[in-house]
C-alpha cells in the first residue's frame, strides 16, 4: 500500500484577502465524505468550519470589506435574526467599525450571544409583522438612515450576497468536486448562497462540458418553490431556521437553479439528529433538510455524485435538536 498523501484538492485564494488571524479563518472550509453508507455518493461541504460556524461569515466578510473600501463608513447594521447577525459583528469587530443590530424578541440565546460576544450593539424589537414601524428590519432601516456613518448591509436586496457566493463559496466547491459531482444541493432562504454558487458551479460544468443540476432546497410552506415554479404566493410558516422565505427575493437568482424540493420540518430536525447520533456530524436543520434531498437524489441515481451544504453547524439547536 502507498504511503504517499492524497494530493490536495486546489486551494482557492479567498477574493478579500486578509492578513488579519481571525479573518483569515473564513472560507476554504472542507469537503468531506458523508460519514454514512451513501459516502461514495454524497460529500458534505462543511461550512460549519468557519469561525461562527456558518457560511454567513463569508457575506459578512465580502460585503463589508467591499463597502468600507468603497466608501467612509465607520458603523454597519443589520437586522437579522440568525447567522447573519453573528457573522457582521464578528467581521465589524475586526474591521474596526462600530456594528448594530436588530433582531425579534423570539431570537434564541445562543443567536444573540454570538452578536453581543463580539460587541455589537443589540436592539430587540417586539415580534410584529414586518410593516410594523417596530418591526427588527424597519427598525435596522431607521437606524441607518438615522446614524451618520452607518450603512445597512440588508442581506434580503444586496446583490453582494449571492455575488460572494459566486465569487468565492461556488469556486470552492468546483475546486474540490468539479471533477466529478453531478448534483448541488443547498437550503434557501434568502437564496444568496445557493445562487451564487449555483451559478458558478453551472458555468464551469458548461465550460468543461459537463452537467450539473443545481437543486434548491425549502421548506414544506413556504414561497421559494412557489415562486420559482410561477405559482401564486402562499402561507409562510416554518420552525427551521433559515429556510424558506415568504416572498421570491432578488438574491435569488432562478437562472441558475435547476429544480427545487420542499422538505417538512419534522425531516429537517430528523435528519439533523440522525445526521449527530448516528454519523457523529453535528448540523443545524436546514442543513438537514438539505441532506435529506441529497440522501434521496443519491437514491434515485445510483451512480450520481452530490454535494450538499452544510450551512451551520448544530451547536446553536442543542435545545430544538436534542432537549438540552
Ligand atoms: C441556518 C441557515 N441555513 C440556510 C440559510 C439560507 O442561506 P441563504 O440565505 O444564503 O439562502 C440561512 C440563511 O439565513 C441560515 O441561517
Amino acid at each position: 500500500m502507498s504511503t504517499e498523501p492524497a494530493p490536495a484538492p486546489d486551494a482557492v485564494a479567498s477574493p478579500f484577502p486578509t492578513d488579519d488571524p481571525i479573518l483569515s479563518l473564513i472560507g476554504d472550509t472542507p469537503m468531506i465524505d458523508y460519514p454514512g453508507a451513501e459516502r461514495e455518493r454524497v460529500r458534505c461541504k462543511l461550512e460549519s468550519e468557519n469561525p461562527t460556524r456558518s457560511m454567513k461569515d463569508r457575506i459578512a466578510m465580502g460585503i463589508l470589506t467591499q463597502t468600507l473600501a468603497d466608501g467612509d463608513y465607520d458603523t454597519v447594521v443589520e437586522a437579522s435574526s440568525g447567522n447573519t447577525a453573528g457573522a457582521v459583528a464578528l467581521v465589524a469587530n475586526r474591521l474596526g467599525v462600530d456594528c448594530m443590530l436588530t433582531c425579534p424578541e423570539s431570537t434564541s440565546r445562543s443567536k444573540i450571544g454570538y452578536m453581543r460576544a463580539f460587541g455589537a450593539d443589540v436592539h430587540t424589537c417586539p415580534d410584529v409583522d414586518a410593516g410594523h414601524p417596530e418591526h427588527y428590519r424597519a427598525t435596522a432601516q431607521r437606524v441607518a438612515e438615522e446614524t451618520e456613518g452607518a450603512f445597512l448591509v440588508n442581506q434580503y436586496y444586496n446583490q453582494g450576497n449571492p455575488t460572494v457566493h459566486y465569487e468565492w463559496t461556488g469556486r470552492e466547491i468546483w475546486a474540490q468536486a468539479g471533477d466529478e459531482m453531478t448534483h448541488l444541493v443547498s437550503a434557501m432562504g434568502t437564496g444568496g448562497l445557493l445562487s451564487g454558487s449555483g451559478r458558478r458551479i453551472t458555468e464551469e460544468a458548461e465550460a468543461a462540458g459537463r452537467d450539473v443540476t443545481v437543486v434548491g432546497v425549502d421548506a414544506e410552506h413556504s414561497n421559494i418553490s412557489t415562486a420559482f415554479h410561477g405559482d401564486d404566493l402562499g402561507p409562510y410558516d416554518t420552525e427551521v431556521e433559515g429556510l424558506g422565505k415568504g416572498i421570491e427575493l432578488p438574491t435569488m437568482w432562478f437562472d441558475y437553479i435547476d429544480e427545487m424540493r420542499s422538505v417538512a420540518d419534522d425531516e429537517a430536525f430528523r435528519q439533523a439528529r440522525a445526521a449527530a447520533q448516528e454519523h457523529g456530524l453535528l448540523i443545524g436543520p436546514s442543513a438537514g433538510a438539505a441532506l435529506s434531498v441529497a440522501l434521496d437524489i443519491s437514491n434515485e441515481h445510483p451512480n450520481a455524485r452530490v454535494v450538499t451544504i452544510i450551512c451551520d453547524g448544530g451547536e446553536q439547536y442543542f435545545d430544538t435538536l436534542f432537549g438540552v
